[in-house]
């Protein structure tokens, strides 16, 4: 069993506020969360209800209007690359190749060439771009940008993983590759997993734990533990009845 002491990411009656052109939105309103070492928690919920704001808010490209958080005991107070993260828009360096940009984070560590080398060309294989090694964003597809997003992430082996959506623009049969890829990296690596998606098979054949949002504001709803050991069988009556619950539920609060 985890306790407390366990607990990686800690999020304390947050909120977050924006103001645009003199108006102000209440993206999140009192959301508390804790992310236990090693956990998979899936954040779900309807578009709009602040889910990339509270992945941000995590990995420190924003700071919350009120509450706290803390990751690994210490208040968040900038990007870290042990958060690893990966945004829906992929934000690749439009000038850097694939391998460039997946090798970004160990440049800027200082890791030698050689050792670089190996590990960008290990993960152009795991994400399967090894022969686009040389090409940069604007030649890749959505898809291909996501997974250049994710290689680039975890190049630097990063205890914690911050995932908004990656898998949003890939077709299916590449998605169910990744995810299975995805929780591979995970079971191997011990690493702390807070994954975003509207998708509620993915979250369900994912997750340790899901997290129901609701807006407007964002609020957490209800969280559910998903204890079904992995690879999960999606057409087992379990997880169908899962996804059809969750769905239900999501829709009674959207
Ligand atoms: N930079 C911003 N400035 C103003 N409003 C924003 C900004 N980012 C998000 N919002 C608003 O905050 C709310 C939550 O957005 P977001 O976190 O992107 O939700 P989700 O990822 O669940 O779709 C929305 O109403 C959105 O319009
Ligand atoms: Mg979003």
């Amino acid at each position: 069993m985890r306790d407390s002491t366990d607990t990686v990411i800690a999020i304390d009656g947050v909120a977050k506020q924006y103001k645009r052109d003199g108006r102000s939105t209440t993206a999140l309103r009192d959301v508390s969360l804790s992310v236990s070492s090693g956990e998979f928690v899936t954040v779900v919920g309807p578009s709009g209800c602040g889910k990339t704001t509270l992945l941000r808010l995590v990995s420190g490209l924003e700071s919350p209007t009120d509450g706290d958080i803390t990751v690994a005991g210490k208040p968040v107070q900038g990007p870290d690359p042990n958060r690893g993260t990966v945004f829906q828009e992929y934000h690749l360096f439009p000038w850097l190749t694939v391998r460039e940009n997946v090798a970004f984070g160990l440049v800027e560590q200082g890791v030698p060439a050689a050792e670089r080398q190996e590990r960008v060309q290990e993960l152009l294989y795991v994400i399967g771009l090894s022969d686009f090694a040389d090409a940069y964003p604007k030649e890749l597809s959505g898809g291909m940008k996501q997974r250049v997003g994710l290689a680039r992430a975890l190049a630097v082996d990063p205890d914690i993983l911050l995932l908004d959506e990656p898998f949003g623009s890939v077709d299916m049969q590449t998605r169910r590759q990744l995810q299975r890829e995805l929780l591979e990296i995970w079971r191997g690596t011990d690493k702390t997993v807070l994954f975003v998606t509207h998708d509620i098979e993915e979250a369900v054949a994912l997750s340790d734990r899901i997290v129901i949002m609701s807006g407007t504001p964002g609020r957490v709803r209800a969280t559910v533990s998903v204890a079904e050991s992995r690879p999960r069988n999606r057409s087992a009556q379990w997880f169908v009845d899962q996804v059809e619950t969750l769905f239900e539920r999501i829709e009674s609060h959207a």
